[in-house]
């Protein structure tokens, strides 16, 4: 099951999830390269630790995501792993009120964003022989639907589309591609505007079977066992890490 010594790359490096993700990565022995928009982010995301470096790019711009792989590639030399975290919320509107920059913004981060990681990705590990890609997707897409958030869960449904797509063009070439599909994990992301921590929690308990939120090492559990042989005839899943919210 041992990741160790593969080559990760992390993109929405310097998020909440990302940190937990890294860690799971790192203690398993792999060398992971973080990417974001943010240096300093990033910097402080790989806290000096051995084996962990990071790459400035913004997964809306093609050519920052073509230098990203090959940043990962000229330094290590091929791409194992790649998890596609980066993501944004967007301001919650209902659809007649939404912001078409809103709209645009949130499709061009999290669905074109993978759509220009996995392109980029998929070329780089086709070289070497093959590897795994996980996206992070959420429960908010596919699995459920919440007001407010149309903009948001049409981008992680296609995610999850465009996972299983991929999934079946590439697992000839020795590339495993997967989704996760998260519920509120106990990050900035899972507070609405305002909310309290007290508030949050109740609000999860009261729409949660499992009664919480998730700790960020639990979905990134799941990350760590799609990247590796364990999961070697797991191929398009989605898979749901949300506390049977959407069960
Ligand atoms: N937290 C949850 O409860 C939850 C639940 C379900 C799904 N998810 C998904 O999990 C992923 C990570 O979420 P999180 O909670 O860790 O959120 P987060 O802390 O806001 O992290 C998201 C990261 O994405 C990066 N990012 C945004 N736009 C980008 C762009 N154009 N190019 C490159 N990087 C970009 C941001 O980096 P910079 O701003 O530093 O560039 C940020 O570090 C997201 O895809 C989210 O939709 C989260």
């Amino acid at each position: 099951m041992s990741l160790s010594g593969k080559v990760v790359l992390v993109t929405g490096g310097g998020g909440a999830l990302a940190g937990a993700i890294l860690d799971a990565f790192v203690g398993d022995g792999a060398k992971v390269v973080l990417a974001g928009r943010d240096a300093d982010r990033l910097t402080e995301a790989a806290g000096g630790k051995r084996d962990v470096s990071w790459v400035v790019a913004d997964v809306t711009n093609p050519d920052d995501v073509a230098e990203m792989v090959d940043t990962v590639v000229r330094r290590h030399g091929r791409l194992d792993v790649a998890v596609n975290a980066a993501g944004v919320f967007g301001k919650p509107a209902p659809v007649a009120s939404l912001e078409l920059d809103t709209w645009k913004s949130v499709l061009d981060t999290n669905l074109t964003g993978v759509f220009l990681c996995m392109k980029y990705e998929i070329a780089a590990m086709r070289r070497t022989g093959g590897g795994a890609i996980i996206n992070v997707s959420s429960n908010i897409g596919a699995h459920g639907r919440r007001p407010g958030l149309s903009a948001y869960a049409s981008s992680k449904a296609a995610v999850s589309v465009l996972t299983q797509t991929a999934a079946r063009e590439y697992i000839a070439d020795g590339i495993r591609i997967n989704a996760i599909s998260p519920g509120a994990s106990d990050t900035p992301m899972s507070y609405r505007p305002g909310e309290t921590k007290e508030d949050r929690d109740a609000r999860v308990a009261a729409a949660v079977p499992a009664g919480r939120v998730s700790d960020p090492g639990e979905v990134a559990a799941t990350v760590l066992w799609l990247a590796s042989d364990a999961a070697s005839y797991v191929v398009g899943h989605d898979l749901v890490v949300d506390g049977g919210a959407t069960a």
